[in-house]
Order: C-alpha cells, then structure tokens, then sequence
C-alpha cells in the first residue's frame, strides 16, 4: 500500500499532544498545555494559522523568523513543486552542482565588497560553528568573544557563545576561552583584544533576546578595535538576516563590514532547513588550503538541492515583492501605532527593534492600583507581567506571541516579512485594550488565573490518562 499523508493525518488526528508526551520532548506539552496554547493547527496561510475549530491565529513567532514570506506561498510551493518534479540529481557529494552555485553567487552579490564565497549547512547553529572553525582557521587563534544574553544557537560551541547561563546551566564545560563582554562595553572589549589571543567577536547585529541594539558609533568603535587587534567580526544575521530589520543583512544600519556572516531562517523559505556562513576567499583559503582539505570541513546535507531552491526562490520572491522595502515601512508604522500607546499606557515602556523585529518592553507603572497589581504579579515570577498578556492575546485575540527572554519583561513580535498594516493594527489594538484593562482592574489577570488553572488541570488529567495507557 502506498503512503497516503491525507488518510494518515485524519486517523491519527488528535494525538499530537499525546504522542509528544510519550515519545519527544515531555516538558514542552506541559508548557503548551499549561499556557491554554494546545491547539490543533491544520493548515497555515500567510500571516495566519487556522486549528481543527476553524479559528484563526494572527502568527507573530513565524517560526522564530522562518516564515518571512508567510505560509505556504505559491511561488514557494510551485519552486518546489518543480525541484522534485525535475528529478534533481540531489547530493552526488563528488560533484559540483549547479545550484549551489547560483545560490552563492546570489548571496555573495547582496553582500559587501569583502564577502567572496559561502558554505552551506543546515542550521543557525550549523552556520555559527562553522564561523567558528573559519575564523580560528584563519587568524590561527583560539579566543571567542560574545556579548552578554547573546544567542546563537545551542550545539556546544554556539551554546559556549551564549550569554544567558540558564542554557548553559548542566551541559559540562564548553569552548575553552569563550569570553562574555557586557553589551556594548568598548573598555572590557578592548582589554581582551590587547591580549592578543582572541580569533573573533561573535554578536548579532540586534540582540534577539530582549531586542536591543547600540548606536552605529559604537559598532563602528566595536569593528575598529577588533581589527585592530588581528581578529574577525562575526556577524550572525541568522534571524535578523534576510530583511528581518528592513534592510538585507541589519549590520547594514550601522555601515559594519563584517569578515563572516552567517544566515539560515527565512532562507529556508519556511520549507526546507538550510543556512550559510560567508566570509572573504582569503578566510575560505585557510581551512581549504590544499586538496588534501577540500572536506575538512563538510556536511553531508550542504548542497541539498532543495534546499537550495528554497533559497533561490525566497530571494526571487524577495525581489519580485519588494519585501525588504515592505518590512522597512512596516517598522515605521510598528513605532508610530506602538509609540501611541507608549503615551496612554503606563505599564508601556518602550518600544524597540527595526523593520519587523519589535521589541515591546514593559515596566512598574506609576498610579498607586496599577504599582499594586504590578508588584503582585512580579512576586510571583520575575518578569511575569508579560506573560500575563501573552496568554490572553492568544485566547482572547487569537494572536500568537511569546515573550522575548527569561526575565525580561518584554515581548518579541517576528511576524513574517510580508504581514502588513491590517495584522499590525490587529496587535496594536489588541495590546490596548488589554492594557487598559490592566490599568483599571484585575479582571484581566483573573483571566490570566483561569486560563492557566485550566491548563494545569489538563495536564493532570492527561497525565493520569497516559500513566493509565502506559500500565
Ligand atoms: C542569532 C541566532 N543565531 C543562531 C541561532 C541558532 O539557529 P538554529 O536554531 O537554526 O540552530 C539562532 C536561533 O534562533 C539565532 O537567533
């Protein structure tokens, strides 16, 4: 009998939570549960996801910033479509495939002047270790630098680079050498660049965890003294990439020319896992410095054909929609709609971020009620508050969301590229109406209460119903 995905999904249909709880991860279906987010999304389209009730969800993760062009774009499907239909010769490994080649040539022509090749791998992470090698290949150093509450990635040599030590926190002892400078501090920078030994400062252009930035002076004294001091400047661009902040690569905003960049997510057209590490021929040139080398650093998957079409494609649509253009607008239409209920709202802070990478913060109010609620909800948890409004923008609004970082009270909107100014009202409006019932009252975090009540209450029973199957 052939396989048939359609029949397979409809009998099956309903067991995820159940499957994921007996089979992966345990923890996440707790989370997912207890925050009332357990839906069962059928289908995806655009800005928007649709569960099995017919209920639409406004998607302001996409993916971590995979869906840049939204779900399932036609232009995407039919590149796709085209690539299994043409019968690729996919992954001959001694062999130089055409795709590849169009796909890097395409990506070194949207970069700056000092990016001559790419390798090719299949995640963030994938892309950061590579970095890695390259650049301690290259300057025949040992030394890392990160910033603080940076993230990039979790293999073990991207989770050494990680400045948050909850990730760190059981997995052993990492990358020698890898050194935490607090963000932005030229000073402390500077003193382990004079030590002589450091390869390369690895940051992120805008810092994904809590969406901060620093002003182009700043990166540009960063750039300065790293080279000064014979090391590399790694930007990774693998979620602010690929017109995330309104331009192609976010170094951009600042004039940086970074020795090596690494991308991956909206790459991938939301369909088929791929990413990149660019830098100069002269970096390439000291890992693959003699045939003997030519695999020395390798993976199997790195040209895979659809992959690369994926990639070609996104950068085709890219061009053909003015994305980048677009989420440039939008991030001035984020500020001004945002900036408005800065004014109202007291428990509002600020709003930050580029293009569509926002940050909304959020902090202690001033008017003696609100300060009380605050405190209420802060003893509870550090940083509470925001997921205070998580939760009902899902149940209430049906806006997906997540909060940007543990412990900080900020929430991370990554909508795909694409959305516009209907789904950016749809959040603005959303996020105000909940704020001003926070201000007036506790209703909302009675709502908040309830939810999570009933969440918890699933998970037991779910719980008991799966150590019941299991005896
Ligand atoms: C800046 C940055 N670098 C690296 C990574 C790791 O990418 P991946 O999850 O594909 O390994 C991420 C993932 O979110 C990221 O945001």
């Amino acid at each position: 009998m052939s396989f048939n995905l359609a029949q397979l999904l409809e009998t099956r249909h309903g067991e995820n939570f159940q499957l994921h709880a007996q089979y992966l991860n345990p923890q996440l279906t707790k989370v997912v549960k207890t925050l009332g987010f357990d839906r069962f999304y059928e289908r995806g389209e655009g800005c928007y996801l649709f569960d099995d009730e017919g209920r639409r969800y406004l998607d302001m993760l996409s993916g971590f910033g995979v869906f840049a062009l939204g779900r399932s774009h036609p232009v995407m499907k039919d590149a796709l479509r085209q690539a299994i239909e043409a019968d690729l010769p996919n992954m001959i490994q001694m062999d130089c495939a055409l795709l590849p080649g169009l796909l890097a040539e395409q990506l070194v022509t949207r970069s700056h002047d000092g990016i001559e090749r790419a390798f090719f791998c299949n995640s963030g992470s994938e892309a950061v270790e590579s970095a890695l090698k390259f650049a301690r290949a290259s300057t025949g150093r040992d030394r890392i630098l990160y910033h603080a509450h940076a993230f990039h990635g979790l293999t073990t040599g991207a989770l050494a680079l990680n400045g948050s030590p909850e990730f760190k926190s059981g997995f052993g002892s990492l990358l020698p050498g890898a050194t935490e400078i607090a963000f932005g501090d030229l000073d402390v920078l500077g003193r382990e660049l004079r030590r002589g030994d450091v390869a390369a400062f690895i940051v992120e252009p805008i810092q994904g965890k809590g969406v901060y930035e620093l002003d182009a002076e700043r990166w540009r004294e960063i750039e300065r003294l790293v080279h000064e001091a014979g090391a590399l400047l790694i930007c990774d661009e693998v979620q602010t990439g690929l017109g995330r902040t309104g331009s192609f690569y976010a170094f951009e905003h600042y004039g940086l020319k970074p020795d090596i960049i690494t991308i991956s997510k909206a790459l991938s057209g939301g369909y088929v896992p791929v990413a990149a590490m660019l830098s100069s021929d002269k970096i390439f040139r000291s890992v693959f410095s003699s045939m003997d080398r030519a695999m020395v650093h390798s993976t199997t998957f790195k040209g895979n054909q659809l992959a690369m079409v994926a990639g070609l494609a996104t950068l085709s649509i890219f061009d053909d929609e003015h994305v980048v253009e677009h989420a440039a607008a939008m991030g001035d239409v984020w500020h001004a709609r945002l900036g408005e209920l800065v004014e109202r709202h007291e428990f509002l802070y600020e709003v930050r971020g580029r293009g569509q990478m926002i940050g909304v913060a959020f902090g202690p109010p001033t008017s003696l009620g609100a300060k009380l609620r605050w405190r209420a909800i802060e003893a509870t948890r550090p940083a509470m508050f925001s997921q205070t409004l998580v939760v009902p923008l899902f149940h209430r609004y049906g806006i997906l969301t997540q909060v940007a970082a543990d412990n900080v009270n900020v929430i991370k909107l990554l909508p795909p590229l694409i959305a516009g100014e209907a789904e950016i009202d749809m959040f603005v409006n959303a996020l105000d109406e909940l704020l001003g019932d926070a201000e007036r009252s506790s209703s909302w975090l009675m709502e908040f209460g309830v939810t999570m009540a009933k969440g918890a209450l699933k998970r037991t029973r779910s719980g008991s119903a799966s150590a019941a199957a299991a005896s």
